[in-house]
């Protein structure tokens, strides 16, 4: 149902290029300004001039002069291609410095190399191992390098808070350079249309100070927690036996696949699904019981599972912190 204060709530609230928290970001979002500088000038020239011209020339009762003609006017003709050139050659001279400054070569490991799935992200972090999905954490107040691909179709990586779009293409390397500035969490969405979810795969870039990094870095490196109570543990026994081990990977178990999303540490994540739901032992239910009631399309089909075996698969899943 169409909702106008949800609409204008999540206008006021989305994540926008105004507020760049990196050093990339301000500088793509200067240039952007600049670009609206002279747009908004020239068309107030443009329309100031016209209300003048209408007013001051309009053709009064009983006057037959012809206005004066101005052609072949040198002063003039040099003006008007001068001007727009010299806007050109600015402009240009801008877009290329702060492309290079943006983009430049990668010329070491990256530091996380993020896959577009439909519909969800995987981050590997070659350094340390890490495998997690949906919440990309990342270190602040440093140069980052994140290598981007994608597992099937294209997808199009967006956290404008951050910087630029770049474009993830099965079998291509592309690249982006991150310095952000602050910690804080980073929204952002796929920007190129990859099907019936794509509006579901939204970006959680969590940047933090080097030491929480760290921190996380350790923590999500480690093998899965054992389950604390006897319900945990049916949930991992059925894990495994069952088809959820196909898909998923459990780093610990037997449960090695990489086609779904990587769950090793899947409760410590602030959401399931990039962002559709709150991580909790009943919206895993939810979405065990019938991922495709609450996201359609998904790749998770319905298993038909007994209420029991569920609720300790769910159980289970919250515990991995
Ligand atoms: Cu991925 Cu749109």
């Amino acid at each position: 149902m169409f909702n106008l204060s949800l609409l204008i709530l999540n206008f006021i609230t989305s994540p926008s290029v105004e507020s760049p928290a990196s050093q990339q970001a301000e500088k793509i979002t200067r240039l952007f300004n600049y670009f609206n500088i002279a747009a908004v000038g020239m068309l107030l020239l443009v329309s100031v001039l016209v209300i003048y011209i209408t007013l001051k020339f309009r053709d009064k009762k009983g006057d037959t002069r012809q206005p004066s003609q101005t052609t072949g006017s040198t002063k003039l003709e040099a003006v008007m291609i001068g001007g727009p050139f010299l806007l050109l050659v600015f402009f240009f001279y801008q877009t290329v410095t702060v492309a290079n400054e943006v983009s430049p070569t990668p010329n070491r490991k990256p530091d996380v190399i993020i896959t577009g799935h439909q519909w969800w992200w995987e981050a590997q972090y070659p350094n340390s191992k890490v495998i997690t999905a949906n919440e990309i954490h990342l270190p602040v107040g440093r140069q980052v390098l994140m290598e981007l691909h994608a597992a099937d179709v294209i997808h199009d990586w967006w956290v404008p808070g951050l910087g630029n779009k770049m474009d993830m293409v099965p079998g291509v390397k592309n690249y982006l350079w991150l310095h952000i500035n602050k910690a804080g969490t980073y929204e952002g969405a796929c920007s190129e249309f990859c099907g019936k979810q794509h509006a579901w795969m939204r970006i959680h870039v969590v940047a933090q100070s080097e030491a929480d990094y760290n921190k996380w870095l350790q923590a999500n490196a480690a093998e899965a927690a054992q389950p604390s109570d006897s319900l945990a543990m049916r949930g991992k026994t059925l894990f495994q036996s069952y088809t959820c081990a196909n898909c998923h990977r459990i780093a610990g178990t037997g449960a090695k696949a990489m086609i779904g999303p990587d769950l090793t540490h899947v409760g410590s994540r602030q959401h399931l699904l990039t962002g559709l739901l709150q991580t909790s032992e009943g919206n895993l239910y939810k979405w065990i019981n019938h991922p495709q009631q609450v996201k359609q399309g998904a790749y998770m089909p319905d298993f038909i599972m007994d209420k029991d075996t569920v609720r300790a698969l769910a159980h289970y899943l919250e515990q991995l912190k």
